[in-house]
């Protein structure tokens, strides 16, 4: 991915990112107010989504159908939500100086349209750097086996289009996301997603803590989860 360089911030920028069932919207939210209980403000938001425009193509783009559109076509949709979501929401809440912690970002695009769906990698690659013009501070990738994850999804019985296809296409979003971990590896921390909600939850405290310690005035605790 091109670094259009990072947000001139005084909070840090935080994204999640992981495959289907990883429990990435639970982990975000508990992060969020593991936060707020340290009195930090928090901005907790998602993608696609995260402002009027981008949750209308959130809609239209997880919504199934018998006519898929073109993967170029998803992937525009991908950019266009990103970028409502970066101009009218992010730099806003980091220029008031909230943490803005963000389920998925640029990654999931080179992670899903290049690897999954296998477009063209430079070229999603220069798009995605270009639409979203900031790059996260930290990324957590919450990596665990697509069988758990998806065997999490039949459970929870809310599967989007995404979920519903085949397992490769989840095996080369994982290896997308791998890839993409060991070329940045200075800002995407890899997360063992396998335990449970408060195991996860304390290695993600511990990486804030380990990472992102020139933010915080005292080292965070993980909140106590029955
Ligand atoms: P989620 O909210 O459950 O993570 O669902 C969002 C879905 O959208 C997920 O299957 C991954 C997919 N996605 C992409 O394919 N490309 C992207 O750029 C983003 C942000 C999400």
């Amino acid at each position: 991915m091109t670094d259009p360089g990072l947000p001139p911030a005084h909070t840090p920028f935080i994204t999640l990112e992981g495959v289907e069932g990883c429990g990435k919207s639970t982990q975000a939210r508990l992060l969020a107010d593991c936060l707020t209980a340290h009195r930090h403000t928090v901005d907790q938001t998602r993608e696609p989504g995260g402002t009027p425009l981008a949750e209308a193509i959130r809609n239209l783009v997880l919504s199934g159908g018998d006519d898929p559109m073109p993967p170029e076509s998803e992937l525009l949709l991908y950019l266009a939500a990103r970028r409502d979501h970066v101009v009218r929401r992010i730099q806003p809440a980091l220029a008031a100086g909230k943490w803005v912690i963000c389920d998925r970002f640029s990654d999931a695009t080179i992670a899903y349209q290049a690897f999954g769906r296998k477009l063209d990698r430079s070229w999603v690659e220069r798009l995605t750097g270009e639409a979203a013009g900031i790059v996260p501070h930290l990324t957590l990738w919450l990596d665990l086996p697509i069988k758990t994850g998806l065997q999490r999804v039949a459970e929870r019985g809310d599967a989007n289009r995404f979920d519903q296809e085949k397992i490769p296409f989840h095996e080369r979003v994982r290896a997308g996301y791998n890839h993409l971990a060991a070329h940045y590896p200075d800002r995407i921390v890899t997360v063992d997603a396998r335990g449970c909600v408060a195991q996860v939850h304390q290695q993600i405290v511990n990486v804030i803590n380990q990472h992102l310690s020139h933010y915080l005035n005292d080292p965070l605790s993980a909140l106590a989860i029955e």
